[in-house]
């Protein structure tokens, strides 16, 4: 589903974008950034804002949850000179231009986009030119495109922080998970600068930096029933199977393995979850493309690609977005230490919200042609959105049965996060449209990508949303 797309037609708006940034940089303006508090988004703003100070320019970043009336009414309030929104705004053109007419706008986004257009707006968006931005580039990848307009060398650094925010979103979702289309570009840079290593390994979450037992049970991409979350039966399943979690006193990781004993567990591993019925993709999605960053120290959860998003994720998730910036853009001090601890009690909550989905009667619904997760007033709308990835990424749901996952947030709205498999989309389900359309019937907004996409809408048109999603998922899909 990767796509061959316009290429020069992309770098045309890149560099179109850039030299906007470039000349309100030059004549001291003052530019306000805005961006989406998930790692792609953090990445984004980490990259605008390396631009941006190696430019001289005075600029500053805001976080935010959704772009929606109230918060692009706050920001037009600023006065600032320019405004940049990553990984958010292709899919709110129409409010910006009604908030932000008149003035200069560059949106670097990956969102399918709606139709607007204006004088003063910069838009560059792969979708415009026939690549796809939930598999060939994120936002953080055309924020980096964007620096490297400027000189590949001077900014090439930033490949590394592209890399994570395209990771954070999932883009390598294919049976290599492997990095492909233009995000395939960023890491050849990467390599080629040596910043970037690129090897085929178990993708357990912290091979470099936990025991072998703590990195199975923290590996939840694919979710591991029994193992995920479990470091007891883990420790006690690498017994089972001959594999030490210790060499004498030292914990050994995933990286201290030989290769016979590598083999070994992703054998027994596998035997595990086909015993636990999880399905062959899911399983074969423990093996892939490993992205390790030579210019971290060894032993950083910085220094693979996938705990370095992780990372930042929580860090947005838990109301910390600022200390995921400040890790993206090239703090590894105060900020680095705040955030690994921001990270283990992120891990606690969402491992609570999980056993919740999991266990109480209550929390999940079957409609005709989606399964419903009823977190409202129990999943902290932060979070709604890794919930549901891991839980539609376990392998346990039946991949023609879109997740509809919902929260409240503090406003006593209603957070929508909607998940699909590349099965369903390979038969024409495209949930960025079906959420666009059922939030418009209840007066919320809604949008995303074909396999991902989410929605905010009023508490009181919660019943009316879901039978109208229901419905043209049923449509496209059928029911089972
Ligand atoms: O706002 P944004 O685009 O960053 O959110 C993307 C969300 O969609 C992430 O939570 C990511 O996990 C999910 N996703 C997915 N599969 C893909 C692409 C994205 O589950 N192929
Ligand atoms: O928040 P979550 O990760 O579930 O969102 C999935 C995708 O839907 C993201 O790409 C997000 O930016 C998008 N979305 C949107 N409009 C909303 C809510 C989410 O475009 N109101």
């Amino acid at each position: 589903m990767s796509r061959e797309g316009d290429l020069e037609g992309f770098a045309k708006a890149v560099e179109e974008a850039f030299s906007k940034i470039f000349e309100h940089a030059k004549k001291g303006s003052y530019v306000r950034v805005t961006s989406h508090l998930d790692s792609d988004g953090l990445a984004a703003a980490g990259i605008v804002g390396c631009l941006l100070h190696s430019l001289d320019a005075s600029f500053c970043i805001r976080i935010e949850r959704q772009l929606d009336e109230e918060v692009l009414s706050s920001v037009s309030e600023e006065g600032a000179d320019l405004y940049i929104f990553t990984d958010c705004g292709s899919g709110y053109l129409d409010l910006i231009l009604e908030y932000l007419g008149g003035r200069d706008v560059v949106v670097l986004d990956h969102h399918q986009p709606v139709e607007a257009s204006g004088e003063k707006l910069w838009h560059v968006n792969p979708h415009l030119f026939g690549f796809d931005g939930a598999r060939d580039i994120s936002a953080s990848g055309v924020a980096y495109f964007v620096a490297r307009s400027a000189s590949p060398e001077e900014y090439v650094y930033l490949a590394p922080v592209a890399i994570v925010g395209a990771v954070g979103d999932m883009q390598d979702r294919n049976p290599e998970r492997e990095l492909r289309g233009l995000n395939k570009q960023i890491v050849e840079d990467g390599i080629r600068y040596g910043y970037v290593d690129v090897e085929k390994d178990l993708l357990l979450f912290g091979r470099e930096t936990r025991p072998v037992h703590v990195a199975l049970a923290s590996t939840t991409s694919p979710f591991m029933p029994g193992l995920s979350g479990e470091e007891d039966s883990c420790y006690a399943f690498l017994r089972s199977i001959g594999i030490d979690a210790y060499s004498g006193d030292r914990p050994r990781t995933l990286s201290d393995l030989s290769w016979d004993e590598k083999q070994k567990l992703f054998t027994e591993v596998v035997k595990y979850l086909v015993s636990k019925g999880v399905s062959s993709d899911s399983i074969l999605s423990l093996i892939g493309c490993a992205y390790t960053f030579l210019n971290e120290e060894r032993g950083s959860p910085l220094r693979d690609a996938r705990e370095f998003s992780a990372l930042i994720n929580s860090c947005g998730k838990m109301g910390k977005a600022g200390l995921g910036v400040a890790v993206c853009m090239g703090d590894r001090g105060s900020a680095l230490k705040e955030a690994m601890e921001t990270y283990s009690e992120y891990r606690r909550r969402i491992a609570k919200f999980l056993n919740w989905v999991v266990t109480d009667p209550g929390a999940r619904v079957h409609m005709q042609s989606i399964d419903v997760v009823r977190g409202e007033g129990v999943i902290d709308d932060r979070m709604l959105s890794t919930v549901a990835t891991i839980i539609s990424t376990s392998g346990l749901m039946d991949e023609m049965r879109p997740l509809i996952a919902l929260a409240r947030d503090e406003r006593g709205r209603i957070k929508v996060s909607a998940r699909t498999s590349p099965k369903a989309v390979s038969k024409g389900l495209n949930l960025g449209e079906i959420m666009n359309k059922a939030a418009s019937l209840v007066g919320g907004r809604g949008g995303g990508h074909d396999i991902a996409a989410g929605a905010n809408i009023p508490e009181g048109g919660v019943e009316e949303f879901l039978k109208a999603i229901d419905s043209m998922v049923k449509s496209t899909l059928g029911s089972s």
